[in-house]
């Protein structure tokens, strides 16, 4: 067998996340300033043909089996729909999933399940019209249901929601949330906040902690841990226990508090084809030069690898010297 993504600390990533855009239809404040960001030139952007060549690399020559292509909002992306239908056509097809508003789910989410996407997952911040809007900037809340309607029809299930809490802005809301998705048989993760926004107005004392969301969600249900192993996934999930009936589960995101860098499984792709080995890394490695210089797979994955071994450790954000990455989360995909 080849050898894998692995990095220093024994890990191996399979997981493989592509920013396919840094474009995005909404403006969440922990995210993008009101007036968007400078967006990522044409010509820099890895075209359909770049991203399915290196996805092709990542499954055949460094033990990739899962693709989730992210943002900005990657349902902006053009070519998305023929992009999963080709990646779906490898010979060793990955599994696929999306991270996505849902604005245009609406629209897109039956040809997408048709070209292979297995499943989504959904941001929802808040259930309220009123909130909704304040904290994306836009009025759209029908639209991002209408979209998980439509997800919820083309079969791209399970779908999850994430949800970040926001201090003064919807951090009362994470009970009525739950309830949503419990309803519409969604499930619900709440992340804890990260210092990835554009602004770096990220402060430790202000995050809403998962030990704070999981006092709210006390006062109305009791949550239970759920038996099958986490499995390197962020996400820790509990039963949701209603008046002694299991009703669904919730999930708590706690990459501040608790985090999960020692069971790490991710490689990261950016849209104009650098390789981030974490979300925090401070240096990536340039794919989009050699692709473009007529490089071969094999030149192509030895560089990947390479990359991947200088992986740090963790995210460091409880260490003084910490560094928020230059690349603000939209520009990462998460
Ligand atoms: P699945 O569990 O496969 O459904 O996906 P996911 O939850 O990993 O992906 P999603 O894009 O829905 O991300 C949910 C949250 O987890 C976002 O806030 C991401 O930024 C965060 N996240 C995803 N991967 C990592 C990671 O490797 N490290 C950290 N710290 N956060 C991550
Ligand atoms: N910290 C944690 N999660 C974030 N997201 C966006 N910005 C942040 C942040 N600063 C979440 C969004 C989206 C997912 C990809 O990342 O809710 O669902
Ligand atoms: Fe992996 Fe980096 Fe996320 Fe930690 S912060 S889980 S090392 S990507």
């Amino acid at each position: 067998a080849v050898p894998g993504l692995v990095d220093r600390f024994g890990r191996a990533a399979t997981d493989l996340r592509v920013s396919l855009i840094d474009k995005c239809n909404l403006r969440c404040g922990y995210c993008m300033p009101a007036d968007g960001l400078p967006w990522l030139p044409k010509d820099e952007l890895l075209t359909d043909d770049e991203i399915v060549r290196l996805i092709a690399v990542a499954t055949a020559e460094l033990g990739v089996t899962e693709v989730r292509f992210t943002g900005g909002e990657p349902l902006l992306r053009k070519g998305i729909v023929d992009i999963v239908r080709r990646v779906a056509e490898l010979p060793r097809r990955p599994s696929m999933s999306l991270t996505s508003n849902a604005l245009l789910l609406g629209r897109l989410a039956g040809p997408l399940a048709a070209a292979g996407l297995d499943r989504v997952n959904v941001s929802l911040d808040s259930v309220r019209p009123d909130t909704f809007a304040e904290l994306t900037r836009r009025d759209r809340l029908t639209d991002t249901l209408a979209g998980l309607r439509a997800a919820a029809d083309a079969g791209l299930r399970p779908i999850k929601l994430n949800a970040v809490l926001l201090r003064g802005v919807n951090d009362d809301q994470a009970v009525e949330l739950l309830e949503f998705a419990l309803q519409q048989g969604y499930q619900l993760r709440f992340i804890e906040q990260m210092p990835l926004d554009a602004g770096h107005h990220w402060q430790r004392g202000d995050m809403v902690t998962a030990g704070e969301i999981q006092q709210q969600l006390a006062q109305r249900f009791s949550l239970r841990p759920h038996p099958a192993p986490r499995d390197g996934a962020p996400a820790e999930l509990f039963d949701v226990l209603d008046a002694g009936e299991v009703r669904g589960t919730v999930g708590i995101i706690a990459s501040v508090t608790r985090p999960f860098c020692g069971d790490c499984d991710r490689t990261r792709l950016t849209a104009d084809g650098a390789v981030r080995s974490c979300l925090f890394s401070q240096t990536e490695t340039d794919l989009r030069g050699l692709l473009r210089a007529g490089a071969s797979d094999e030149q192509l994955a030895q560089v990947w690898r390479g990359a991947m071994w200088g992986k740090p450790a963790g995210h460091g954000i409880d260490r003084p010297d910490f560094l928020q990455p230059r690349r603000p989360m939209s520009a990462i995909g998460g």
